[in-house]
């Protein structure tokens, strides 16, 4: 098991790019594999999460030629068309990756046959229920076993088995909470459904799949928090081109911020409005960051951000910060261990639900270090200080708990060991790299 020792550091310098983001780079595989023609993929996520949704497609017997050695050169995959894909041999093993398994649900639910999901111990334990639910009204069998039983209101967990219908019925459905993923594997089924299929949303999340999904032809339609989706053919226009990951940007970002005299820039980084969430987070507890936008056309946005150290505030973060920046709440709760004053964060809930309960992860590695947080309920509050000491603390296999406590140990007197940081590779194995590059 690889541990990272992270000694105290001054400043961080110079300019970077992030690797792809990976919602993007899972559902340029996957709509890809789905659609008419060949998608050229460029900047593709090479991280283990990744590599589940590519092995998973070929298992289903799409041809997807990956770049050799490294991401100069793009990611093929030559599409099967809505109706192409093959009943797997054996089942899916997916890792550690919960896009993959929920959106894939949502494809195979639309397949005359039968498949069986699996992943590792963290998947194992995600809650699936908000997925199989809205399939299964859709016409699709989703259970641990078959027949599915009677009682279906019990939570589900992988491995998972799923039998598909063809076509499928259309919904109308309201999402109990914000999730791009319940919302993309309703939409993917929805294009294998008789009818129209709407999705409403409490707040607005990532809308990667709407706009992947227009650009492939399909027949989409957004109305602020309503989606409809009919049955469509997809189409590839040839090339698809990843913006770095807002996401794994975020870890250096705030390192910037907390560090002495830092200047960093990161350029070519993917700034989709349902994404921003940690740029208006950071701003508002007093983070000079400036962005300069690229290609305003782009299906996805992308712009060079530049930031620079700034003494932070504490601020209440609520309402749809928190689905804009849900992935990067570990890295704001390492931000405001820091900050001058409180921060709040209400309504995260849905963090005990990820790759580990993130609001424990964080909050008692954090607490390790001497930050002073408390938890009611699911709100998280931080009362920041000057500085932290250097700890030993656990990834429990999450990577963005390993990559939020490693920045913190930048910042903390002393040594700080982050154990078990296996899991970095998921979404972002070069961050170790660059780390050494900047500091
Ligand atoms: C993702 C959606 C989010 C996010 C996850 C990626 C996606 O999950 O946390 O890392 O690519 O759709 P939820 O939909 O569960 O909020």
């Amino acid at each position: 098991m690889s541990k990272l020792v992270i000694t105290p550091a001054k400043k961080l310098q110079g300019a970077i790019e992030v690797p792809g983001d990976k919602s993007i780079s899972h559902r340029a595989v996957m709509f890809g594999s789905i659609a008419e023609g060949s998608t050229k993929i460029s900047n593709f996520l090479m991280g283990e999460d990744c590599v589940s949704t590519i092995n998973a497609f070929r298992a289903m017997g799409v041809e997807i030629q990956l770049p050799v050695p490294s991401s100069q050169f793009p990611v093929v995959v030559k599409g099967k068309g809505l109706r192409g894909l093959k009943e797997p041999k054996k089942e899916l093993y997916l890792g550690n990756s919960g896009t993959t398994i929920r959106l894939l649900m949502g494809i195979l639910a639309g397949q005359d046959f039968e498949s069986t999901l699996t992943g590792d111990a963290s998947l194992s334990k995600r809650p699936m229920k908000r997925v199989a639910e809205s399939l299964r009204l859709m016409g699709a069998q989703i259970g641990s076993q078959f027949p599915v039983p009677s009682s279906q209101s019990k939570e589900i967990y992988p491995p998972l088995k799923i039998k598909g219908k063809y076509p499928l019925k259309a919904i109308d459905y309201t999402l109990p909470m914000p999730s791009a993923q319940v919302k993309s594997a309703i939409l993917l089924a929805g294009l294998y459904a008789d009818g129209t299929t709407t999705i409403s949303e409490p707040l607005k999340s990532r809308d990667h799949t709407e706009r992947m999904l227009k650009e492939f032809g399909a027949n989409i339609k957004v109305d602020g928090l309503k989606v409809s989706v009919k049955r469509s053919v997809l189409r590839s226009k040839g090339r698809i081109y990843v913006p770095g990951d807002i996401s794994s940007a975020a870890f250096f970002m705030v390192a910037a911020l907390i560090l002495g005299s830092s200047r960093l820039t990161i350029k070519n980084m993917g700034v989709n409005p349902t994404r921003t969430g940690i740029i208006d987070i950071l701003k508002a507890m007093g983070g000079d960051i400036k962005i300069s936008p690229i290609g305003l056309n782009l299906p996805e946005p992308m712009a060079d951000v530049t930031i620079s150290a700034s003494a932070l505030k504490g601020i209440v973060i609520e309402g749809d910060l928190i689905p804009r920046a849900i992935d990067e709440l570990p890295i704001v709760m390492v931000a405001a261990a820091f900050a001058q004053g409180t921060t709040v964060i209400k309504g995260a809930g849905e963090l005990r639900v990820k790759e580990t309960d993130r609001i424990e992860s964080m909050s008692g590695n954090l607490k390790k270090m001497g930050a002073d947080i408390t938890i009611e309920q699911d709100n998280i509050i931080i009362r920041g200080r000057e500085t932290l000491n250097g700890a030993d603390v656990d990834s429990f296999g999450d990577h963005r708990t390993a990559m939020s406590m490693a920045i913190a140990g930048l910042r903390a007197q002393g040594r700080t060991s982050v154990l078990n940081t296996d899991c970095i590779n998921t979404s972002f194995p070069e961050f170790e790299g660059l780390l050494h590059k900047l500091v």
